[in-house]
């Protein structure tokens, strides 16, 4: 990873390893059993002979992906899950509420002066919401909006019959999906399937004046489908924490666009202690010989 998130993150890591031997930088043909990575250079992993894991720091794992080289027989598993699920479902719950209460059009009617109710005020129960990619994050934020009275649907590859909320499955059913999400959110991971897979045809299929929060992989989305669809009024507003180049670049559209809330990839802000105790959780369960808790599927890409 970078030198400066290495520095980071390394007390943090050492203190809850305190047995492992750590390096803040990997060299090709280092004997390192364990690589914690954001995104690795094409060729490093093959070249690490006594390789046992790599453990991501992001949920996403696509720039460990990217290279195409990943040994296979490495298990990759994802870090900091409990704390980075609970800060993103605050993320998410955050914009949702924002949403539903007006509070973009609240915040411009106050730089006018304007002292004006938007009325009626639909209660959450009346709202829908629709989680693109309902998996962890997803069901937990799902979660956290029920308690809220919202009616939550999600969208996934697999049924999940189990699930708190009604999910709808695969291609087939994402333009109904679409339809009912007023307040849509997206957590998709960015994979060979999901690429660029939301763009003018199914921002249109939502409802007039929809609201998007993106939190998942800003390439699973056409960025000029999101700007036409703020122009023509399809979509209401749009709250962005991901981007298909990070950092945004300074002459996009979106920094000026006066619907567009941007967030600088810090929906999960996780802390590095959290990042340690995952870590340590992740290398004691493979030096056990066991699975480490989440596992990547390799052949899905997430
Ligand atoms: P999970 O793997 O638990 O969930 C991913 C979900 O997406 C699953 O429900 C999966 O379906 C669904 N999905 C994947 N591919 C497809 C597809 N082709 N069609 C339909 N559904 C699909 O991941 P998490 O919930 O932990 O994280 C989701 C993503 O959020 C991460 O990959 C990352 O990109 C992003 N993220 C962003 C952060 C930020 O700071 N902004 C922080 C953390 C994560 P199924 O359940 O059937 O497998
Ligand atoms: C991510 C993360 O994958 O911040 O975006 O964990």
């Amino acid at each position: 990873m970078a030198p400066e998130l290495a520095r980071l993150y390394a007390p943090a890591i050492q203190a809850a390893v305190p047995t492992a031997s750590l390096s803040e930088r990997t060299s090709p043909g280092s004997l390192a059993r364990y690589l914690i990575a954001i995104a690795p250079p094409p060729g490093l992993l093959p070249s690490l002979p006594s390789l046992r894991g790599v453990l991501a720091v992001g949920a996403g794992v696509e720039h460990i992906l990217a290279c195409g080289d990943y040994p296979a027989h490495v298990p990759l598993a994802r870090l900091p899950q409990r704390d980075l699920v609970a800060r993103m479902s605050e993320y998410i719950a955050l914009h949702v509420l924002r949403a539903h209460r007006n509070v973009l059009a609240y915040e411009g009617q106050q730089r006018a002066g304007q002292w004006r109710m938007i009325w009626p005020q639909k209660a959450a129960c009346e709202r829908s919401v629709g989680i693109l990619g309902a998996g962890t994050i997803g069901m937990a934020a799902a979660r956290a909006l029920l308690h809220f009275g919202f009616s939550v649907r999600g969208w996934a590859r697999t049924g999940k019959p189990e699930a708190p909320i009604p999910v709808d499955v695969g291609s087939m059913e994402l333009d109904g999906f679409l339809a009912r999400s007023e307040i849509l959110v997206n957590l998709l991971p960015l994979t060979p399937e999901t690429d660029r897979l939301i763009g003018a045809a199914q921002l249109a299929q939502l409802p007039r004046g929809a609201h998007l929060i993106n939190a998942g992989r800003g390439a699973t989305m056409c960025e000029d489908a999101i700007l036409a669809a703020l122009e023509s009024g399809a979509l209401g507003s749009a709250t962005l924490d991901v981007f298909a180049i990070e950092p945004l670049p300074a002459d996009h559209p979106f920094w000026r666009h006066p619907r567009v809330t941007i967030t600088p990839h810090c929906a999960s802000a996780v802390t590095p202690e959290a990042l340690a105790a995952a870590a340590a959780e992740t290398i004691a369960r493979l030096e056990a010989g066991e699975t480490p808790p989440h596992l990547v599927d390799l052949a899905r890409g997430y």
